[in-house]
């Protein structure tokens, strides 16, 4: 008999919660997900994501029952709540998991910064504020899915990157292959939709201020910046970076270009770096002139393209913020960590025009 829950998610309503329920809709061994919300307990989940109505069916609960929870021979957890938010509720979580049964079984995926950084300044730097639950910073894999393949094997913690991070990160990482030609400093211009604020309504995000606009913020010190240098650090990769957010006037997407002085690099050794680390990565496309944000938007894919010419060369990519820059790595992730084939639940093509 199939169990009646395989999976929770905290923060179900939002974005991120949205997006973990439409492609866990298609999971082949996830058979029934329970979404969580404080604001929507009781109410349809169509109701909240209109996009999900004849697909999923069910409504929010107040709270997870962890004991029907443990009956899953798979049983998983994603939180996808505001910075700080798991972290703060993580204590009493375990407590509950343990009464449960749960601990060691859980999988726990965990889609906001608060477990991404080694150390609790490194929180305070990216975030501000104390960390929540700094002993168990340690304790969470980081969930680059194409680099990290290895530790999320049999991962029971996963902290999932950031959505500017993963670009940022995938795009970067295979420079450090150049040699002598890898760039020691590189220039990062990227811009991203306004779902990548979330669900509630601000300033940044509200339509009128927004629709015709094109503006940088956080230049130079982006919250993601931290968890970017780690990888790096950890890759050995010697290369600095200044990376400057744009807001654009799209839903979904982020597009990152990456710009370096490369004297008598060419095109064809830039692209074999990438061709080297990602030719076996099942949702990296390396395409030729530019990557469109409207060709993965939808999708789990990132689309890299690499020019050089004239003594400079540059890498752009481009991703899905809420798919490949959170729920749909989260899933990819999830499925390395379980050892299932990484493309379950994934394998869609983007919605294009
Ligand atoms: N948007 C992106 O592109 C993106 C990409 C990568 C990572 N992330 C990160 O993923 C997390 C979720 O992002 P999102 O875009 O899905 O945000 P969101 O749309 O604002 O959704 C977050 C959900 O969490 C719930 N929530 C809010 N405050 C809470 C609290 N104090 N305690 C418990 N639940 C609370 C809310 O639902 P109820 O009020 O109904 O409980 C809300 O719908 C964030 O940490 C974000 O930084 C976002």
């Amino acid at each position: 008999m199939k169990p009646d829950m395989d999976v929770v998610i905290l923060g179900a309503s939002g974005y991120g919660g949205g997006e973990l329920l439409r492609l866990l809709a298609g999971h082949p061994h996830l058979h029934s997900v329970v979404g969580a919300s404080r604001q929507h307990v009781g109410k349809d989940i169509g109701s909240v994501h209109p996009n999900l109505r004849g697909v999923i069916r069910g409504s929010f609960v107040e709270a997870p029952d962890w004991i029907r929870l443990a009956e899953s021979d798979c049983p998983v957890l994603f939180a996808a709540m505001p910075h700080g938010e798991f972290a703060r509720q993580l204590p009493h979580l375990e407590q509950q998991w343990h009464a449960a049964g749960l601990t060691e079984r859980l999988t726990v995926i965990d889609l906001s910064g608060d477990f991404r950084l080694a150390d609790g300044a490194g929180f305070t730097q990216s975030y501000g504020g104390e960390h929540p639950c700094v002993d168990r910073l340690g304790s969470f894999v980081y969930g680059l899915s194409e680099w990290r393949r290895t530790p999320l094997a049999g991962a029971r913690r996963i902290a999932n990157p950031g959505c500017f991070a993963t670009a940022l990160q995938l795009a970067l990482l295979p420079l450090a292959d150049l040699g002598d030609a890898c760039p020691g400093w590189v220039a990062v211009s990227a811009i991203t939709g306004s779902s990548g604020s979330g669900a509630s309504a601000s300033d940044t995000t509200h339509h009128p201020t927004r629709a015709n606009d094109f503006r940088a913020y956080k230049m130079l010190a982006h919250q993601h910046e931290g968890e970017v240098r780690r990888t790096l650090a950890e890759e050995g990769a010697a290369i600095e970076f200044a990376f400057v957010p744009h807001s654009a006037p799209l839903v979904r997407g982020i597009f990152a270009t990456l710009t370096f002085p490369a004297p008598g690099l060419s095109r064809n050794t830039l692209r074999d770096a990438y061709v080297a680390r990602y030719d076996a990565a099942r949702f990296i496309r390396l395409v030729d002139g530019t990557p469109r944000v409207a060709a993965v938007v939808g999708s789990n894919f990132a689309d890299i393209a690499v020019e050089a010419k004239a003594g400079s060369a540059c890498v752009m990519i481009a991703i899905d913020n809420l798919v490949k820059g959170m729920a749909g790595q989260a899933v990819q992730n999830l499925n390395i960590a379980r050892g299932w084939s990484e493309d379950l639940g994934l394998a869609i093509a983007g919605a294009f025009p």
